[in-house]
């Protein structure tokens, strides 16, 4: 069968947060793109993750008229709280940091990127097959996939972005031998449910507790998300609802204080990992987001960094198409690694500090209370938590 053949200046793979927001920084600067995306419109509408965006993630939104929604329904949040040893204490980001999150997730903002795309006429293809990338290294890589509709398509391009995730075609096209990773699994993983009830706090509550961590965080004044930890092989069957919050009670639990419990809407196992691929780039192949780095989510990285990698990207790719400038693209895997090994050693450090591995030694149980109330009581170190959490700038 022939693929009709189409062309664009950077073919993007994925409309997760990555792809759409690459999509929407090249779109301003004139630079065209096309975004092809394997699920539908409502299954990357509707998959639960990340729920934190840091300080200036949420400028950069604002600054690109996407955060109308996220200004007047997400919550501005000036710090988390530690919970450990039967205390709970505050980490106020105001005060230590002159910054503050945002607890808008992922689900929001994916809608209001794809929304944004679509109102502007910019091509955005949901439930394509077979995607596959060719040519990396020559002037004119090329995509091919089957469109929704079952037609074979082929896409010439300048630069391709992978934006996949994962478990996207891109990171595999590298061939073997030129890419470098690096990887630690844990012992755990979250054991994640959204519920129809009131958050029972004003901010996130990180709970250190020897059955296991457990954090409190929430969507909106209707609905919590909760997190225990759990084994990697847990079957989620053998966690009734009635199980969870059980756990959730003993290790948020403290004395004069209410966990609300509520119908659970949605629950899910994810493993935890850190992950990081280097380089970032091979020939007209750029990684970015999840494609190239996974972070564990204790420390909220994971869709943030996924937008510093496409804000670097975009001003790489303006400078090159549109100035003829490849500087920036020569940099880019370098300018992304700094940031990107920063945020991983904050997330591994933070997974540290709060999981209770099985078997954990008594002696490493000693060193995480005595991390953890270093933490709560140094200014210093409480500052440096509250600087790494809100975020480095953007650059
Ligand atoms: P993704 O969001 O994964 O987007 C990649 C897109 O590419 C997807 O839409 C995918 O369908 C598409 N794609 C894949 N293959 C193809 C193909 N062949 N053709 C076309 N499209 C394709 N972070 C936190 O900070 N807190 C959390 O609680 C948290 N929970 C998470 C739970 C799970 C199960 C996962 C997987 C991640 C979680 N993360 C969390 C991390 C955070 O959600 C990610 O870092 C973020 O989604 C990265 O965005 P991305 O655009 O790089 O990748
Ligand atoms: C979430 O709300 O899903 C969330 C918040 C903070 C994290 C991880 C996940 O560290």
């Amino acid at each position: 069968m022939t693929a009709r053949v189409t062309r664009t200046q950077v073919g993007i793979i994925g409309a997760g947060p990555a792809g759409l927001l690459l999509g929407q920084l090249l779109a301003r600067s004139g630079v065209d793109a096309v975004v092809l995306e394997n699920r539908s419109r409502e299954y990357v509408e509707a998959r639960q993750r990340a729920g934190v965006l840091e300080h200036d993630v949420a400028s950069l939104l604002r600054e690109l008229g996407l955060a109308d929604r996220m200004d007047t329904e997400g919550i501005e949040h000036g710090g988390i709280y530690l919970q450990f040893d039967g205390e709970r204490h505050h980490i106020d980001f105001h005060d230590l940091a002159g910054r503050s999150v945002w607890v808008w997730a992922q689900t929001e903002v994916v809608k209001d990127l794809v929304a944004a795309r679509l109102a502007a006429g910019l091509a955005l293809e949901f439930e394509v097959s077979g995607t596959a990338v060719h040519d990396l290294t020559a002037d004119e890589p090329r995509m091919t996939y089957r469109s929704a509709d079952g037609e074979q398509r082929e896409l010439v391009c300048d630069v391709i972005a992978g934006c996949d995730g994962f478990h996207g075609p891109s990171r595999a096209a590298v061939p073997a031998g030129l890419l470098t990773v690096s990887e630690r699994v844990y012992p755990f993983a979250w054991l994640g449910v959204l519920a129809d009830v009131a958050p029972s706090t004003d901010e996130l509550i990180y709970a250190h507790h020897p059955d296991g961590f457990a954090l409190h965080s929430v969507r909106t004044p209707e609905v919590s998300r909760l997190y225990v930890q759990v084994r990697p092989e847990e079957d989620i069957a053998d966690w009734s609802d009635e199980r969870i919050w059980a756990a959730l009670q003993t290790r948020l639990g403290l004395p004069g204080w209410t966990l609300h419990e509520g119908p659970i809407r949605e629950k899910g196992i994810t493993p935890m990992r850190s992950f990081v691929a280097a380089p970032m780039r091979h020939g007209r192949l750029f990684l970015a987001g999840d494609a190239a780095h996974i972070v564990p989510p204790t420390g909220a990285k994971g869709l943030n960094l996924a937008a510093a990698d496409v804000v670097v990207l975009a001003q790489a790719l303006v400078a090159w198409l549109v100035d003829g400038d490849e500087r920036l693209a020569d940099s880019y895997s370098d300018t992304c690694l700094r940031r990107v090994w920063r945020a991983t050693h904050f997330s591994w450090w933070m997974t540290s500090m709060l999981h209770t591995p099985p078997g954990q030694d008594p002696f490493d149980a000693r060193l995480q209370l005595a991390q953890l109330r270093h933490v709560t009581s140094s200014r210093p170190a409480a500052t440096d938590l509250a600087l790494r959490y809100t975020g480095q700038p953007l650059p």
